[in-house]
């Protein structure tokens, strides 16, 4: 199967920061000499104390140590505001758009340094001091950057938590942070419709005190005005202590290894895992990716739609852009509100030059047709972006076509929360483009594809994918846990790194990610580890027993398909299986939704036990003619029964 090919135009060659031949010249020497290379392009954001140590890295097995620049010295809210001051103070920093279409607010640098520092102030007022951890719970507001970028100017370490999950999430990832400050507003924005943050808080706060968890202090940032719960002592309003609060802060010099942040994400086994990224390493690949992936140039209007509270958001909303002094926007709202159009409107009403959301928001816009594209003009845009799952080449094609007129290269950027920015893309104006592959790896990445046996695969194949040295932005360790840091990553191939996903590698060396081969599914582009969706059912009194898998789903990207066996004499009826969904809503929150809940009086099995996952994905995909061997199941018998009962009949 041969590939469309869209190859580089003139025009974009003429924007190109990089040429296709200096790509394969940086590339080379970013692989073959990557003290060389790091060394220098570390020097790219502003050094207290400048490193001599480039590189200092090992994957293997029992000894897995990841170090960059390690004895450099560098603050991280600096490189992102003060550095900028004499140049650009006036240059709006963060440009706000709120899900009301008539709200905005534009930040310049110099605001920018003022509010951070009177909010580092505040947290270090209430005993905030380096190394301690402090829980973000935030709408798409400027005081979630200012809280982030407060943190990192102290030497504390953020743990950001999506606004979309639940209470007992929130109280997990509380705890297992140990941090007993947070920060959030009483009320967030989405579509019209408000987010009961601040309710959601006390209620985490309360849940984690009866697991002997105590919260000191929850910083309230006024965003709706609605009532909200009080409690004198622990909770401050943002607006009342910022009036006292000085507008300077010197920033704390931190090593280049202290962390910067943790943020909890999904496995395919066993709770979120608090990823952790340090500081200099981060920092230099997080800017260095944003220029050259974006193709961005001084001036440049920025929007990546997702939300901080991933690591999209961290990487590509606050950190990369603003030390590279760039205008980032940031986004309340939702695509389709008030209307199909909003993402469009907005390009036009702030001139966007530089575009990056998800294949979700893509596919869902395309499913309401051209009109609302073409109702706008678009006429800024230069580069076009996409993260999060595999795009398919008809909503790449669509993304490419009619929002983008054939004006704009397509970035489609492969990477994770644990990779800290993006690893597998093309460059504008430097790269050939294939809608629907991620193209080449970025400099100082070294992608491989192996079996199953871990046996290395040359040429065009398909396999598993594993990147083989370390890059500056990878995580440092599991926070608390270096052992299932190395459990989860580095053992299943030897010396490494083993990403989940698998990948075909085309004649062309091109990289085509085909999804995760783990029990992790990819819901709208947000990771979920079916083992988490698994113990949400079974905590339920009627659940006996659940087995969760992802389906193809036309907007979602993939589906949450739920088997579940009832307790002794439970009757599957609707009315419980609503109950169920609404339980996991609950429990984790909205995104963990399941699509499907197909009861069954049981589940495929092996003679020793184990679930026949496999057969199970098949069934939810409506693809049972490919059951493949079933003779190894305990009881093949009940095989039928599901195939009878499934609920995605196409
Ligand atoms: C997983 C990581 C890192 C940004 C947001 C998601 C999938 C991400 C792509 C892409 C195919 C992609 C992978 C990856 N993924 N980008 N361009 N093409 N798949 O971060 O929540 O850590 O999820 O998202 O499966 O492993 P995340």
């Amino acid at each position: 199967m041969s590939a469309t090919v869209v190859p580089i135009k003139d025009e974009w060659k003429a924007n190109a920061l990089l040429s296709q031949d200096t790509y394969r010249e940086w590339y080379e020497r970013s692989v073959s000499d990557p003290d060389g290379f790091w060394g220098e392009h570390g020097r790219r954001i502003d050094w207290i104390r400048p490193f001599q140590r480039v590189k200092n890295t090992s994957f293997a097995p029992g000894a897995v140590s990841i170090r960059w620049f390690e004895d450099g010295t560098l603050n991280v809210s600096a490189n992102c505001i003060d550095r900028h001051l004499a140049e650009r103070g006036d240059q709006v920093a963060i440009l706000w758009e709120g899900d009301d279409p008539k709200d905005s607010r534009a930040i310049t640098y110099r605001e920018l340094h003022g509010e951070v520092c009177r909010m580092a102030n505040v947290l270090k007022a209430r005993g905030v001091k380096r190394g301690d951890r402090v829980t973000l719970y935030m709408p798409m507001i400027p005081e979630a950057a200012y809280a982030m970028l407060a943190c990192a100017r102290i030497g504390a370490i953020h743990s950001v938590v999506f606004g979309g999950f639940s209470p007992d999430a929130l109280a997990g990832r509380l705890e297992g942070a140990s941090s007993s400050v947070l920060v959030t507003a009483d009320e967030g924005y989405r579509g019209g419709r408000t987010v009961p943050l601040k309710a959601n808080v006390d209620r985490a706060v309360e849940i984690a005190a009866r697991a002997g968890h105590g919260v000191e202090t929850v910083l309230v940032v006024r965003r709706s005005g609605g009532a909200v719960g009080f409690q004198e002592g622990r909770d401050i309003w943002w607006h009342e202590a910022r009036e006292g609060a000085s507008p300077e802060c010197e920033p704390e010099e931190m090593g280049a290894e202290d962390p910067l942040f943790i943020l909890y994400t999904s496995g395919s086994t066993g709770k979120p895992k608090g990823v952790l990224h340090s500081s200099g390493g981060y920092l230099v690949y997080a800017s260095m990716t944003h220029q050259y992936v974006f193709g961005y140039r001084p001036g440049d209007i920025y929007w990546c739609t997702a939300d901080v509270g991933w690591v999209t958001g961290h990487s590509y909303i606050v950190y990369g852009p603003l030390a590279n002094g760039a205008t980032t926007l940031m986004f309340e709202g939702v695509p389709n509100y008030p209307d199909q159009s909003r993402f469009w409107q907005v390009i036009d009403k702030h001139k966007v030059n530089i575009f990056y959301t998800a294949p979700t928001a893509i596919r869902a816009l395309m499913g309401a047709g051209d009109e609302p594209v073409k109702a706008t003009s678009r006429k800024s845009l230069r580069v076009l972006a996409s993260v999060g799952e595999p795009i398919n080449p008809e909503a790449w094609n669509w993304y490419y076509k009619v929002v983008g007129e054939e004006r704009c290269p397509v970035m489609d950027t492969w990477w994770q929360t644990e990779t800290g920015g993006i690893l597998i893309t093309p460059l504008p104006g430097a790269t050939d483009l294939k809608p629907g592959s991620a193209t080449l790896p970025f400099f100082g990445v070294k992608p491989q594809i192996v079996d199953n046996e871990g046996r290395v695969l040359d040429g065009a194949v398909d396999g598993n994918l594993c990147i083989v040295d370390s890059w500056p932005g990878q995580m440092r360790t599991v926070y608390g846990d270096h052992e299932r840091f190395e459990q989860t990553y580095f053992s299943t191939y030897e010396n490494k790194y083993f990403t989940g996903d698998g990948a075909r590698r085309d004649e062309d060396g091109y990289y085509w990610i085909t999804g995760r081969v783990d029990d992790v599914i990819n819901v709208s582009g947000h990771r979920m580890g079916t083992a988490e969706v698994e113990s949400s059912l079974v905590a339920h009194e009627k659940v006996s027993e659940a087995a969760v898998v992802g389906y193809p789903h036309d907007i979602k990207g993939q589906g949450i398909y739920c088997y579940v066996t009832l307790m002794e004499g439970v009757e599957p009826t609707d009315e419980l299986r609503k109950a169920l969904v609404a339980h996991v809503r609950q429990d984790i929150g909205a995104i963990a939704s399941p699509d499907k809940i197909q009861f069954a009086p049981g589940l495929p099995k092996t003679r020793s036990g184990k679930i026949m996952r496999r057969i199970l994905r098949k069934i939810a995909e409506d693809d049972f003619a490919a059951l493949g061997d079933t003779s190894t199941l305990a009881d093949p018998g009940v095989v039928d029964d599901l195939v009878d009962n499934r609920q995605n009949k196409r």
